[in-house]
Parts: structure tokens; sequence; C-alpha cells
């Protein structure tokens, strides 16, 4: 390789955040039609070393070389004129424009005066066309599924003519259809001579689609390496400095009696079609019951339905005999439901809230957090000190804003906040990983059975079918809204439920 193919460098580039070196004099570089994937643990600085290159933030130190040029990147209008694109971790679209409107924001085409959307749509579908992604330019984004949405960011980029498209976290949210679907546009991209940087948690993508990795921890560039020259063990280790267990440890573990009951229960979805059909299991104290299942079967609403953020259209839901269908989650709360929701931004946090005070959130106004109507800070922030260490929260102090938190650390604050809380009966855990590296994983997974081990009932929902299968005393599957197998987890086989999952004619094993 010669520097010519190198169209990305960064250069020593150094980034201080109050109380975090967030880059620290680190060196990168990309190389023309390559996928380098960029590994590293929850808080790393992978998001930051991205928006440093994009514009969002300007470095302390450094410098940025396209095609071999020295670049001033001041904000996102330089970095797209010097042609790079960025997907974010969170997505930055707008649900009630259509993928056209999207995809002009802020770069808007007008004739005599109003919005040209007829050239707009016809240069979307050319590259729609070109890349074999497959968007259509007058679809809401708000009615599309998560995986198109992401090829809508990615025609965005691609609209603008980028040559470097930084994909950050972009399989945290698909399904494993759309994952591959997605490395199949990467290869589309790279093969005409686009550059990727590719951020994941998951080390078996990585091995699959990089060229080559580059791993990163608390700041600094610890190494890059081939893929064929490295295996998923090394991966962990290089991000997280010690050895990773990669399998969970559980013993066998009686269970007690039935803690959730879920009888004939039904929902719909924000279009009003029914996505849950008359659901009926039991998840009893001391096990976990999982729920395997493609994204997009119901679970969402099951799950939201199961906790109070959607009313059911019929069925009943009872904890510990106690009636709780249709109440909110305060109710649910209080009669020991502990939540980890699927959308961390939406359901979770308060992002301009401190740590310590999302660390309370469902707690607050009771002792030891509240006396006589008045805040206790001192217990506050106690809890939180106490809960960043055992979870390893990667934050200056408890009381920074949870929105400044890299995103895998705003997920250990729910963790943290739901997996503590006092009399808890019933966990309902919902893509609790979601974003994680593999120790925090490691970690929850574990904290995950010592729940179970101490009698409480887990609900796990999960897209990955690793998890599902490590954790589950037995397994549903969800398919098209209806729970359409159960069964004990030792006895089942990847093969088997990759078919239910499928859709694969059944009959309802019951365990
Ligand atoms: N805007 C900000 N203000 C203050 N601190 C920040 C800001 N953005 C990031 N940080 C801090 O910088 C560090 C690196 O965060 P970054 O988001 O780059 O991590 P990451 O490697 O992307 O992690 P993750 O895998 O969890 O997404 C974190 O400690 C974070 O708290
Ligand atoms: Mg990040």
């Amino acid at each position: 390789m010669t520097e010519a193919n190198i169209v990305l460098e960064a250069k020593n580039i150094t980034k201080q955040f109050p109380g975090v070196l967030a880059s620290d004099n680190v060196n990168f570089d990309l190389r023309k039609g390559e996928i380098h994937a960029l590994l590293g643990e929850n808080g790393a600085g992978k998001s930051t070393l991205m928006n440093l290159i994009y514009g969002l933030h300007l470095p302390d130190k450094g410098e940025i070389f396209v095609n071999g040029k020295p670049i001033e990147i001041k904000s996102p209008n330089d970095s797209i004129a010097a042609g790079i694109g960025m997907v974010h971790q969170h997505f930055m679209l707008i649900p009630v424009f259509t993928v056209a409107e999207n995809v002009m924001l802020g770069d808007e085409v007008t004739k005599r005066g109003s919005l040209d959307r007829v050239t707009v749509a016809a240069k979307i579908n050319e590259i729609s066309k070109q890349y074999g992604l497959d968007v259509d330019p007058n679809a809401l984004v708000g009615d599309l599924p998560v995986g198109l949405q992401q090829r809508v960011e990615i025609v965005k980029t691609l609209y603008r003519n980028a040559e470097i498209v930084i994909l950050d976290e972009p399989t945290a949210v698909l399904t494993p259809q759309e994952a591959e679907d997605l490395f199949r546009i990467m290869r589309d991209l790279t093969a005409r001579g686009v550059s990727i940087i590719f951020i994941t948690h998951k080390l078996k993508e990585v091995l699959a689609v990089a060229d080559r990795i580059t791993v990163m921890r608390a700041g600094r560039v610890i190494n890059t390496v081939q893929p064929s020259e490295t295996n998923e063990a090394q991966l962990a280790n290089m991000m997280v400095g010690r050895q990773v267990i990669l399998t969970v440890e559980k013993k066998d573990h009686a269970a007690s009696g039935d803690i959730l009951k879920v009888e004939g229960l039904s929902a719909r979805d924000q279009r009003d079609l029914e996505t849950v059909h008359n659901v009926s299991f039991t998840v009893r104290g001391g096990e976990v019951l999982g729920i395997a299942g493609v994204q997009g079967n119901g679970q969402t609403e099951l799950s939201e339905a199961l906790t109070g953020l959607r009313a059911p259209t019929g069925g009943k839901v009872t904890m510990d005999g106690i009636d709780l269908t249709g109440k909110s989650p305060r109710v649910m709360t209080e009669a020991g439901l502990a939540h980890i929701p699927e959308d961390r931004q939406r359901h979770g946090l308060v992002l301009s809230y401190s740590v310590a005070d999302n660390m309370a959130l469902c707690d607050y106004y009771r002792p030891p957090f509240s006396s006589r109507g008045v805040i206790q800070q001192k217990a506050l922030d106690e809890n939180a000190r106490k809960l960043i260490d055992a979870f390893d929260v990667r934050t200056p102090s408890p009381f920074v804003n949870a929105g400044k938190l890299s995103g895998g650390n705003q997920q250990k604050v729910i963790v943290a906040r739901e997996l503590s809380r006092h009399n808890v009966k019933l966990v309902i855990a919902n893509q609790p990983t979601r974003g994680l590296d593999v120790g925090s994983i490691e970690y929850i997974h574990s904290e995950i059975i010592k729940m179970r081990d101490r009698g409480v009932a887990v609900l796990l929902i999960s897209a990955e079918l690793d998890e599902v299968m490590a954790l589950s005393d037995r397994i549903a599957v969800m398919y098209r809204g209806q729970i359409v197998a159960v069964v004990d987890s030792k006895k089942a086989t990847r093969e088997q439920l990759g078919l239910w999952m499928a859709g694969a004619h059944v009959e309802a094993a019951q365990a």
C-alpha cells in the first residue's frame, strides 16, 4: 500500500472533555475502498473520534488530511464538502418528513422558491438503484422499519457525494437479515471506491466484513490488525484489557410459582394494526423466560403493553396475583416491576438530567431519596456512586448530564438503576445489552442470572439469539404477534429456533 491509497488520515488528534480525555493523540487512517472497523469498550472514544472527523466537535490538537491534503473541519459543512458522510449511533431523521425531505434537509433544492421534490426524488432513485438500496423517496420515514431508516441515512450521505462513509454502530438495531443486507450494501459501496469506517461491538461481524481492525481503549489506539491474524477472544482482550468470558455461567435453579401471568393479551401498534394477538404465557419466580424472534414480530408492542407504555386492546396481565392490565408505569413499578426499555433515549433516561438523578428516576419521591417531600441529595449521590462503581459506568462524575455519556454508558445507567431497585419481583428486559461492549455484557448477564437466583422472575426479550439461548431457562418464540412455541432451553437448538422464528409450521412444544 502506498500513501496514495490513503483517503483519510487523522494525525495526533487530542480532545479533552471536562474530566475525560476522550481522544489521546490518536492516529487513524482509511484506505480507498476498504472497510476499516473501529472497536473499543464503551466510552473508549470511538464516536468522539468520528465526531471530530465529521466536524461536530473541534479537536484541541491534531490534523485531518483528506486525499493527502490537510483540511480544516470546523463544522459538518466542511467535512461534507470534503466528501465525508456520517450515519450516527442515534439516528437523526425526522419521522414526520418523507424520505426525500429528510435527504434534502440542509441541502434543499428549490425551483422558483419552492422545494424541487421531483429532482430530488429522481436523484434518490438513481442512488438507490446504483447501490441496491431500495428506498422509496415518497415514503414517510416514521413508517419505515429501522433497517430502511438507516438506508435513508446512507442515501443522505451519498446524495451529498460522500466518498468516505462513517457508520457508527449501524448493526446494533438491525435484524440479522437487515445486517446481512447492510454488509452487501457496504461491499457494493467499497467496490465502487467508497471507503467505510465501521463501528460495532459485534466481534463476529468485524471478523467477517472488515479489511482492517483498529482497537481503541480509554481514548487511545491500542492496535491495528488484520482479521486473518486475530480472533474473537484476542479482540475482546484488546478492547477491555483483560480476559473476557464469552459464555454465561449459569447453574440449575428451581423455579417457584408464577409471578407474571399473561392471558390472551392483544395490542396494536402506532398504525393501529394488531401486532400482538391473543398471547398467553407465564414467567415463574427464579426463572428466565426468553422471547426469541426476528425484530418486528410484535416484541416491542408486547413489552410496551406489559410495562404500561401502551394500553393493551385485550387480555389480562397479573403480577404475583395483582391485576396490572393497562396500569401506568408508576403503578407497575410500585408493584415490583423493573423495566429495561428497548429505546434508551426515549423511555429509559432523561438526557438533560444528571447521572445521579437518572439512577433514581423511579424512586426519587420515596425514602431514602426523599424525606417529607424534600429531595435528599446525599442519598442520591451515594446511590449513584455505588452503582457507577458496580456497573463500571464511565463518567467523570455523578453530576454529569446523562446525555454526555457514550451510548453504551447511557445503557449501563438504566440497567444499573433497574437491577438495583428494592423489592423487584419481575424484570422485563428488552434488548438489555444493546450497544454494550463484551466486558459489560459479561457483567450484566451475570447480574441478570443473580436476580433469577434470588427468585426474581425475568422476562428477556432480545433480538440476539445467542443471548436468549445463554440466559434463558425456557424460550418462547414470537412470530407475527403470536407465541408459536415454548421450549426448555436445554432442549432448544439454534436450528429449530431459527425455523420457528422464520415461521416454519409448529406444534407448540410445551415445556
Ligand atoms: N459532548 C460531550 N461532553 C462531555 N463528554 C463527552 C461528550 N461526548 C463524549 N464524552 C465523553 O467522552 C468519552 C468517549 O465517549 P464516546 O462517545 O466517544 O465513546 P464510544 O467509544 O463511542 O462508546 P460507546 O461504545 O458506548 O458508544 C466518554 O467518557 C464520554 O463520557
Ligand atoms: Mg459511541
